[in-house]
């Protein structure tokens, strides 16, 4: 039942296993120190916590560095592993890893970026503002987190309007379904406040990041934007911009982008990100070239010479900080502070302990992914709670908190009652895992078909109306 497979070949005995983990949690943290390449770090985090669940799987027990397996060895058990009490998750542009099988924990987060909780206040208000049900990213949580979105409303039911601002580091020709999630949502909001939207295509960054080139990056952008869209962008609000063209197109972009260099320190930009002596200084001031769009006096096409406009940025959590450093530097240049909406991750096929990572194939479907590919890696590797035998699973039931086809089902299904149904019938064994799978499958296989589909249809000329610094259709 358990559909994701062992990695403990060779581990004859829990005591080999938990040596096996003690040397894998040294390579993983010795990585992390001495800032190896994100693919080698997130291959090194991933067989780390599928040992994890060998060894809980082979001695029913969680893994604790310096608690040997003890002799009561228990039963195999699927369910949540405890082992990340006490730990922090590691939640930044780089990196997202949780020891805990339901995943990163949000609420913890919130407290320590010092953002606040998308409560069920905020989701009615913006029902009540924008007259329509909210988008079921609200209603289920995936927007968690916020800054100022009530500043936000406040404007706007004062006839303020302000404009989104999201973005994609184009690391590879294919994107995944996990960054769909940013995406899909920007396109309910501009549906919604009927606002202008820019997206950043951080090819400049993705140079300075990975082992490719600059031209490479640039046709990532390009193609990307193709995926981007394809999720049904209005030409007539929508700008995108690779960075490679237009930070030397645009004097009013480039002049921000040196405003904010000026008021952030290089002891700021290590405390933040993270940086070493040993980094490119590419890589030191690349973080003003992402708080740049913040500003709308950055495109002048669109705002003229306006300064004052509010932007409001819909991304995953991991972005927050660069964000944070934007709004810490805002009021020192004369801007208003971004306000933000958060989203959780996409999972992991593995396991919600990391997020989908395009650097590792088999965590992630991908949007250019055919049906029988996408069937074939749930099968195969969705981290199922489903109990190990049919028998088992009937009786006790299955823990949809730790499966991630449920987790990727809450993410896409529309109908609130049949998920509801579906969370109910898999908890109390009614639904077996491959049926849970099936259901998923038959979820994401037409809708990834639609998204190529309607990716076929957008052509160079297209993408270029929308990558050309134009005015766009909008009242403020
Ligand atoms: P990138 O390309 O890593 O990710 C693009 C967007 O997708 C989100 N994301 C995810 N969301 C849910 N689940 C996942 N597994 C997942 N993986 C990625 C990211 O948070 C992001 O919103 N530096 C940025 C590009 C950028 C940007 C921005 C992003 C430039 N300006 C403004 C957001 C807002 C990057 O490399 O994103």
């Amino acid at each position: 039942m358990t559909d994701c497979q062992g990695v403990a070949e060779g581990a004859s005995t829990p005591m080999e296993l938990y040596e096996r983990l003690g040397a894998q949690g040294e390579k993983v943290r010795s990585l992390k120190s001495a800032k190896a390449e994100k693919a080698e770090v997130d291959a090194a985090v991933q067989l780390l916590l599928m040992l994890k669940m060998d060894y809980k799987r082979m001695t029913g027990q969680d893994y604790k560095a310096g608690c040997p397996p003890s002799d009561n060895v228990g039963a195999p058990n699927n369910g949540p592993a405890a082992d990340g009490a006490g730990e922090e998750d590691t939640v930044d542009p780089w990196n997202v890893s949780t020891t805990n099988a339901n995943g990163v924990d949000y609420d913890k987060l919130i407290v320590r970026f010092g953002s606040s909780k998308i409560d069920k206040e905020l989701v009615d208000r913006i029902e009540r503002v924008c007259g329509q049900k909210p988008h079921r990213f609200l209603r289920r949580g995936v927007f968690f987190s916020h800054r100022d979105m009530h500043q936000v409303l406040d404007a706007y039911e004062k006839h303020k309007s302000f404009y989104l601002y999201t973005g994609r580091g184009p690391s590879s020709e294919a994107m995944h379904v996990g960054h769909l999630i940013p995406f899909i949502f920007t396109k309910w909001l501009q549906d919604m406040f009927d606002i202008p939207l820019v997206i950043q295509l951080t090819d400049d960054e993705k140079y300075l990041w990975k082992d490719l080139t600059v031209e490479e990056c640039h046709r990532f952008a390009i193609e990307n934007a193709k995926d981007i869209i394809a999720c049904g962008f209005d030409l007539n609000k929508t700008f995108i911009f690779s960075d490679l063209d237009y930070m030397g197109a645009s004097p009013e972009f480039y002049r921000n982008v040196v405003k904010i260099q000026k008021h952030v320190t290089f002891n700021q930009v290590k405390g933040i990100f993270g940086f070493t002596d040993s980094d490119c200084i590419g890589k030191i001031s690349f973080p003003a070239i992402q708080a740049a769009p913040s500003f709308s006096n950055s495109f002048p096409h669109i705002f003229g010479s306006r300064k004052d406009i509010q932007c409001l940025i819909p991304c995953a959590i991991d972005q927050d900080p660069y964000f944070r450093m934007t709004r810490d530097v805002a009021p020192r240049i004369g801007f208003p502070k971004p306000a933000l909406l958060h989203s959780t991750f996409f999972p992991a096929l593995q396991g919600a302990q990391t997020k989908m990572s395009a650097s590792d194939a088999n965590s992630s479907i991908f949007l250019t992914d055919a049906p029988k590919q996408i069937k074939n890696k749930i099968n195969k590797h969705a981290f199922s709670g489903g109990k190990d035998t049919v028998e088992e699973h009937r009786k006790y039931g299955g823990n949809a908190d730790v499966d991630v086809s449920f987790m990727y089902l809450t993410f896409f299904l529309e109908d609130d009652e049949q998920l509801e149904k579906i969370r109910q019938d898999y908890t109390s064994g009614a639904l077996l895992t491959g049926e849970l799978k099936k259901i998923l499958i038959e979820t994401l296989q037409p809708m990834i078909a639609q998204h190529q589909e309607r990716r076929k249809q957008v052509t160079d000329e297209i993408v270029k109306q929308f990558m050309t610094p134009r005015p766009l259709n909008f009242k403020l």
